[in-house]
């Protein structure tokens, strides 16, 4: 049986004003690409974005990391890219970190989440899209829909989720992965992902093996080795019949969560999950927000998308960051609003502190 491949690509091309959205014209010029792409390269596509980040949303039949698609994404940034110098828009092709495309975006600056699996009967998936927030930020929902039977009511009274999921983390830092079993190892798993900035969980699967959720880990300052911007990340999460329902998959963003990225990649602020009409940053450039989308897929064709955090039953964790907001702003530039200074030496203050660097003198004994 074909397989089919989602494959979400990701990056911050150029925006207005500032970091806060991307501009119609280039939501048209990748949407364009993409259709005509359709039926020869891709099955099906949709274009959104996330605050700065234009998001392409791909079928196919060609698997994870396959040269054409990731080409075809990165040919479509470039152009975009070019769209946004034209008008001068902000931080123009602030995102693309290569010249010349090599055979896979994957440490040139976009973010990928894929995953290729064969359809079900009836196939639901949600794609989730960040603005101002790292990659890590996806730990505590991801741990809460396949791990938290508090959350996911299936993991204890349905039998197909009864065993359990297998959860593989990524060290960023030292380019390492390893795979946990839940529940028996959930405690190892909550002593790595709770470090989110490190440590980031980059797929979850049945026990069977078969895909459940997949993630973009990729992080901007360490493959540029400098400030550039925030990761921004993408999920992609299957749901229904083996997975948790989509009810579980969303129920743990009603949770206003601290997350890092916010303002200048240097603060922690709330994630707050929002419609896709408000995924404009402004407060402070944010605060952190999140979409989703939803889907049934068809032969590979996307049926949807449904704007899933449009809905008045996540008023309350909007006012709930509304007000985390307020009590984070007050901080001014102190930590815990400022990120811990291990996480600031990939933000500007380096170049500050280097102004410092010989006035500093020995206390004396
Ligand atoms: P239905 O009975 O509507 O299929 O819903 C089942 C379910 O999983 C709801 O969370
Ligand atoms: P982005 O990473 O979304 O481009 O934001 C950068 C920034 O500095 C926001 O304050
Ligand atoms: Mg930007
Ligand atoms: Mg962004």
């Amino acid at each position: 049986m074909v397989k089919t491949t989602v494959s979400v690509i990701k990056a911050d091309v150029g925006s207005f004003p500032g970091h806060s959205r991307t501009h119609p014209k280039i939501l048209e010029a990748a949407a364009r690409r993409l259709k005509e792409a359709e039926g020869n390269l891709i099955i099906d596509s949709y274009v959104t974005h996330c605050g700065d980040d234009l998001e392409l949303i791909m079928t196919h039949t060609r698997g994870e990391d396959d040269e054409e698609i990731h080409r075809l994404a990165w040919d479509i940034f470039m152009e975009c890219a070019g769209i946004a110098r034209e008008m001068k828009l902000y931080g123009a092709g602030q995102d693309l970190l290569g010249d010349s495309f090599s055979g896979n975006v994957k440490g040139m600056g976009p973010g990928v989440a894929e995953m290729e699996f064969e359809e079900r009967g009836s196939d639901p998936v949600l794609i989730f899209m960040a603005d101002k927030t790292e990659p890590g930020a996806w730990n505590y929902f991801l741990y809460k829909i396949f791990a938290d039977p508090f959350n996911t009511s299936g993991l204890v009274i349905d039998p197909s989720l009864h065993e359990g999921f297998i959860f593989e983390v990524h060290d960023v830092m030292e380019k390492r992965r390893i795979r946990f079993s839940t529940p028996e190892e959930s405690y190892s798993l909550l002593a790595y992902i709770g470090a989110p900035s490190r440590y980031v969980i980059k797929y979850v699967w049945k026990k069977n093996g078969i895909i459940a959720a997949s993630t973009s880990t990729q992080r901007l300052s360490l493959i540029a080795g400098r400030y550039v911007g925030k990761d921004d990340p993408v999920m992609i999460i299957r749901a229904q019949s083996g997975f948790p329902a989509v009810g579980e998959v969303l129920d743990p963003f009603r949770t206003p969560i601290l997350v890092a990225g916010w303002m200048r990649g240097s603060h922690h602020g709330p994630f707050m999950p929002v419609g896709v009409c408000d995924a404009n940053c402004t407060q402070f450039d944010g605060p952190p927000r999140v979409i989703c989308l939803g889907f049934q897929v068809c032969n590979g064709r996307l049926i949807g998308p449904a704007d899933m955090f449009d809905d008045p039953a996540f008023d309350g964790v909007r006012l709930q960051c509304c007000e985390l907001s307020n009590m984070m702003r007050a901080h001014g530039p102190f930590e815990p609003h400022r990120l811990s200074l291990s996480e600031m030496e990939y933000t500007t203050l380096p170049a500050v502190e280097k102004e410092f660097k010989d006035r500093w003198e020995d206390i004396p004994k």
